[in-house]
C-alpha cells in the first residue's frame, strides 16, 4: 500500500472562501491506484491544489459567431497591448485560444481582480463576457468537458440521446454540431439552414432538466427534445404502428459521478471528499451504461464520461461492460484526436478499498464485505491469462485529463462503438414494457442533490460536480432501485403514473380535434398563423406542438424540426416524459386576438411565410399604408430600434419619433395597426464568413402609434453589440 500524507510541495491551501485544500485520504486512495506515474505526483497533485483558469468557447453557427470570435480576438490584442508598460502585469494575464477547440473558438482566459482593477480594457472585456453568457452566445465551460462531444462525432440528420444532460453545456455542443453541414455538402453556409437532426435531452431530476432548457433556450434549436427519466431506465423507442424498434445514432453518457476532477474549481468538494465515495455510484454508472448500449443502434457510437478520476467509476464500469458483451463491443482509438491536448492511457490495474482493507480481486472479499463491493468493481485479470490480453489493449484506449498536463481539471472519456447487439439486449418485441420499469420505482428518487438557481453568469451552474451528493445514503436507494430493476422489464406496462407530465400533441392533432367536435373547421389558425401569412398546411401544422390536454386556446406553441416531428409522429402517445419539443414559437397574449410569434422560432418560420408583405417589404419603402406583416430594415436602422425605449424592457419607438430616418419612419408607417410584424435585416457585413448572409428576424408588435421589438434584455444587449462591434458604446446606449 502507498504511503499516505499531503507530499513535498502539496500543503494545505486556503481557496476562494476559505475552503481548505487537499485531503491525506485523497492522496493516500490514489497514490496507490497509481493514477498518474509517481514521478508526476508531485506535479499532479500541487497542481490539484491551485484554482482554475476561466475557459468559456463561442457558440458555433449563430450570427454571432464570427461577430464574437473577431471582437474576441481585438480584445485580446487590446489588453494585452495595453499592459506592455507593466511587464510584471502582464506576466500575470492569461488569455489564449484553446488550440485543439475546433474553429479556434474557445479561449482559457486567467485574469487575477488587482490585475481586472488596473486594466480598464480588461475590466470592460470581462463585463462584455458576463453579459454574452447571459444572451447565451458564449458559454462558460470546464475545458476538458467540452471534450465528450468532439469525440462523438455527431452529424447532421443523427438522432442523438444525452442521457444526464443537465445543466447541459455538452448538449449545446451536440445541438451545435447537427447545424453543421454535411460533410461534401456545397452549402456550407449553415446557419441559413434548419438543421437536420435530432437531440434527446434527459436528466433524471426534473427540476434540473427544466434548468436546461433555461440554459439553452438562446440556441432556439428546433432540434431538442427534453425529457425527465432516470437514464438507467430510459425507454425503449418504439414505432407506434409497427412495433419497430428504434434506436440512437450517438449516445452521451455523462454520468453522475463524485466528480474529483473538479476540485480545481470546486474546492469546497475536498471537505466532502471520502475515501468510499466511489463504491456508491459504480452500480448506477454501469446501469446508466448497459441502458445507454442497448438504445444504440449497431454502429452507433457511445461516449461515457465522467469528471472523476477514480478507476471505480471509469475503468471499471468500461471493464464491465466489455466483459459482457466481447466482440459486441469496442473501445475506439482516439489517438489522433484532439492531439494537442495532452492525455494519460486508460488504467488496467487498480484495486478496490474497503473499511482500510485493499483488494485485488472478489476473490478476496468475504462476507459482509460483498454487500459493498462488486465483482464489476475489479479490474481484468492479468494479460497473460487467456482473453484478457484485448480487454487490457481496449481499456488503454480510454482517456484521462489531468490538471498538470495541459493545466485543465481532470476528466474520464471512453468512446465506445456497437458492433452488435449486447448480450443482455434480448427484448420483447413490444412496445408494451418500455416504460415499465421506472413506473414501478416512481417518481422522488433522482440521483444528485441537484443544483443551484436558475441563473447564468457563474461557472457552478455549470458546476458537472453538483451531483456528488448521490454517494450519500445511495447505496440504499440502489438497494430498492435494482431490486425492481430486475424483475421489471418482465412485467406487464404499469399504469400511468407518468400521467401528471407534461406531454405534447401536434397541432394538427389539435386543429383536427376541435374541429372535429362539432362539425366546423377551428379557427385557432386564423390567430396563430394567418396574421403572419403562414399555410395552413400539414407540413408546417405537424412541425407546431401544444402542450396536452387539448385546449381551444393554448398558451404556448412550439416549433419542431421536420426529424423531431416524426420522431413524436412515429412513438406516438408515448412512455416518454417530455418536458420540452423544439423552441418556443408563438404565445397567446389575449383571448380572441392574434398570438405573438417569439423570437426563438422567428428565424426559422421566415422562409415558410407566403405573405404579400415579404415581397413588399423587399421592395422599396413604397407600400401602403398600415396594411404590411413584414417590414425590413438596415442593419444601421436597427442598430437605431434597439438603442430606443427604456433599459430593461423591450425597444420600443414613436412612429412619430423625428430622429428616426425617413425612409425607416416610412417602411414602419406601413405596418398593419394592433398587428404582430417581423422585422427582417441582413446579418452583419463586415464580419464576414456565414454569418454576412445570414438575416435576423426579429417579432415585434405594432400599437396604434407605437412599434416595440419583443425581445428580452440580454438578446437586446447582444444584438446591439453585435450590430456596433464595440461594448462601451453598446452599454451607454441600452443602458
Ligand atoms: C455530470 S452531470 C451532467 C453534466 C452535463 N452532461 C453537462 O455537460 O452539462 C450529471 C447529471 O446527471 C443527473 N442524474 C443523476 N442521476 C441520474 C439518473 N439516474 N438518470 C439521469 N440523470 C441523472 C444529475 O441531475 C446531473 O444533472
Amino acid at each position: 500500500m502507498a504511503s499516505s500524507g499531503v507530499p513535498h510541495g502539496g500543503a494545505y491551501e486556503s481557496g476562494p472562501g476559505g475552503n481548505e485544500r487537499g485531503s491525506e485520504d485523497f492522496v493516500r486512495y490514489y497514490q496507490a491506484q497509481r493514477i498518474v506515474p509517481d514521478d508526476e505526483w508531485e506535479a499532479f497533485y500541487g497542481r490539484l491544489l491551485t484554482d482554475l483558469n476561466t475557459t468559456f468557447r463561442i457558440v458555433s453557427g449563430t450570427l454571432h459567431t464570427d461577430f464574437l470570435r473577431s471582437f474576441v480576438e481585438d480584445c485580446r490584442r487590446d489588453a494585452l497591448e495595453s499592459l506592455t508598460s507593466d511587464p510584471e502585469l502582464a506576466k500575470e494575464v492569461q488569455f489564449t485560444t484553446i488550440e485543439w477547440y475546433p474553429d479556434h473558438l474557445a479561449y482559457d482566459v486567467a485574469i487575477p481582480r488587482p490585475v481586472l482593477r488596473k486594466s480598464p480594457a480588461l475590466k470592460q472585456f470581462h463585463e462584455f463576457l458576463v453579459k454574452q453568457s447571459e444572451a447565451g452566445t458564449i458559454f462558460r465551460q470546464e475545458a476538458v468537458s467540452m471534450v465528450p462531444p468532439l469525440l462523438l462525432d455527431v452529424r447532421s440528420g443523427h438522432t442523438v440521446l444525452d442521457m444526464c444532460a443537465a445543466p447541459g453545456s455538452k448538449t449545446a455542443q451536440l445541438i451545435e454540431a447537427l447545424s453543421k453541414p454535411p460533410e461534401g455538402s456545397a452549402d456550407s453556409n449553415s446557419s441559413n439552414r434548419e438543421p437536420d437532426g435530432c437531440v434527446v435531452a434527459n436528466d433524471g431530476e426534473s427540476r434540473r432538466a427544466h434548468m436546461l432548457i433555461h440554459h439553452l433556450r438562446h440556441l432556439s434549436s428546433p432540434n431538442l427534445i427534453v425529457t425527465t427519466h432516470s437514464a438507467q431506465f430510459f425507454p425503449h423507442l418504439f414505432d407506434a404502428s409497427t412495433g419497430e424498434r428504434l434506436f440512437f445514432d450517438r449516445i452521451l453518457c455523462d454520468v453522475p459521478c463524485t466528480g474529483d476532477g473538479t476540485l480545481r474549481k470546486a474546492p469546497s468538494l475536498w471537505n466532502r471528499w471520502h475515501l468510499h465515495m466511489g463504491l456508491g455510484l459504480h452500480k448506477l454508472q454501469l446501469q446508466i451504461l448497459r441502458r445507454g448500449l442497448k438504445l444504440l443502434k449497431t454502429g452507433g457510437r457511445l461516449v461515457y464520461s465522467t469528471c472523476s478520476f477514480n478507476p471505480i467509476e471509469n475503468e471499471a464500469v468500461v471493464n464491465a461492460v466489455l466483459d459482457e458483451a466481447g466482440e459486441a463491443l469496442e473501445v475506439v482509438d482516439c489517438s489522433d484526436e484532439l492531439t494537442e491536448l495532452a492525455r494519460r492511457p486508460g488504467l488496467t490495474t487498480w484495486q478496490v478499498l474497503w473499511k482500510d482493507t485493499w483488494y485485488s480481486t472478489f476473490d478476496e472479499t468475504q462476507g459482509r464485505v460483498r454487500r459493498k463491493v462488486k465483482p464489476s468493481m475489479f479490474p481484468p485479470p492479468p494479460p497473460q491469462e487467456p482473453h484478457a490480453s484485448h480487454r487490457h489493449t481496449q481499456l488503454r484506449r480510454c482517456l484521462r485529463f489531468f490538471p498538470h498536463l495541459s493545466n485543465t481539471g481532470g476528466f474520464f472519456v471512453c468512446l465506445l462503438e456497437k458492433r452488435a447487439a449486447m448480450p443482455w439486449d434480448s427484448f420483447p418485441d413490444q412496445a408494451a414494457t418500455s416504460s415499465t420499469t421506472e413506473d414501478a420505482v416512481g417518481e422522488g428518487q433522482g440521483e444528485g442533490e441537484g443544483g443551484e438557481g436558475v441563473t447564468i453568469d457563474t461557472e457552478e451552474n455549470e458546476n458537472e460536480n453538483d451531483d456528488g451528493g448521490a454517494v450519500e445514503g445511495d447505496e440504499e436507494r440502489e438497494g430498492e432501485r435494482e431490486g425492481e430493476a430486475s424483475t421489471s422489464e418482465a412485467q406487464p406496462a404499469a399504469k400511468d403514473s407518468w400521467r401528471s407530465q407534461e406531454d405534447f400533441m401536434s397541432l394538427k392533432q389539435l386543429v383536427q380535434q376541435l374541429s372535429s367536435a362539432d362539425g366546423r373547421p377551428c379557427g385557432l389558425w386564423d390567430r396563430i398563423g394567418m396574421p403572419f401569412g403562414l399555410p395552413a398546411d400539414g407540413d408546417l401544422l405537424d412541425a407546431l406542438f401544444v402542450r396536452t390536454p387539448p385546449s381551444d386556446a393554448p398558451k404556448k406553441v412550439w416549433y419542431a424540426s421536420s426529424r423531431v416531428g416524426q420522431l413524436l409522429q412515429r412513438i406516438g402517445k408515448s412512455p416518454y416524459k417530455i418536458i420540452s419539443v423544439g423552441c418556443p414559437a408563438f404565445e397567446r397574449v389575449s383571448t380572441g386576438g392574434p398570438y405573438r410569434m417569439l423570437q426563438h422560432a422567428a428565424r426559422w418560420l421566415l422562409p415558410r411565410i407566403q405573405h404579400p408583405s415579404i415581397a413588399a417589404a423587399a421592395a422599396e419603402d413604397d407600400v401602403a399604408k398600415g396594411t404590411q406583416q413584414v417590414v425590413r430594415v438596415g442593419r444601421e436602422e436597427l442598430g437605431l430600434l434597439l438603442a430606443k425605449g427604456e433599459a430593461g424592457k423591450m425597444p420600443r419607438v414613436s412612429m412619430k419619433d423625428e430622429s428616426l430616418p425617413e425612409g425607416l419612419r416610412g417602411r414602419l408607417e406601413s405596418l398593419t395597426r394592433e398587428a404582430p410584424f417581423l422585422a427582417v435585416a441582413r446579418g452583419p457585413d463586415d464580419g464576414g464568413g456565414e454569418a454576412a448572409a445570414m438575416s435576423i428576424v426579429l417579432p415585434g408588435w405594432c400599437g396604434r402609434q407605437n412599434v416595440e421589438l419583443m425581445l428580452d434584455d440580454n438578446t437586446r444587449y447582444a444584438l446591439h453589440a453585435l450590430i456596433h462591434k464595440h461594448t462601451s458604446k453598446t452599454q451607454s446606449q441600452v443602458e
